[in-house]
């Protein structure tokens, strides 16, 4: 599962429990930081800006994809953006919420 915006990640700990792997994206080392405290070791956090960079490697496919409370702090256009590198990285059957 990926994450964008996954602050201290408390949407994905409960997927990581039952044995996801889970990658969160967020702009605030901080929140990342307590990602990492929270799933001591487990997943991958990863800092970046959204608005302008996606740093997910475009072979990596997902089952599903997750967005929430993010999307009104972006940009229109970066939005748009957002949603195609996410269509890249979908697996044909995931789930986008
Ligand atoms: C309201 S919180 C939601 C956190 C989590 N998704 C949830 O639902 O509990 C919004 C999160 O988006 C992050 N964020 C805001 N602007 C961002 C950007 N441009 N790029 C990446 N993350 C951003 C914030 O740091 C924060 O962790």
């Amino acid at each position: 599962m990926l994450e964008l915006g996954c602050g201290n990640g408390n949407n994905l700990l409960p997927f990581a429990e039952f044995g996801w792997d889970v990658t969160g994206l967020d702009i605030s080392g901080e929140a990342l930081a307590d990602a990492r405290h929270n799933f001591d070791g487990i997943g991958s956090f990863i800092e970046c800006d959204l608005a302008a960079d996606f740093p997910v490697p475009q072979d990596e496919a997902f089952d599903a994809i997750i967005l929430p409370n993010i999307i009104y702090y972006l940009p229109r256009q970066s939005f748009l953006r957002v949603l195609r590198e996410c269509r890249r990285r979908m697996r044909p059957d995931g789930c986008f919420f």
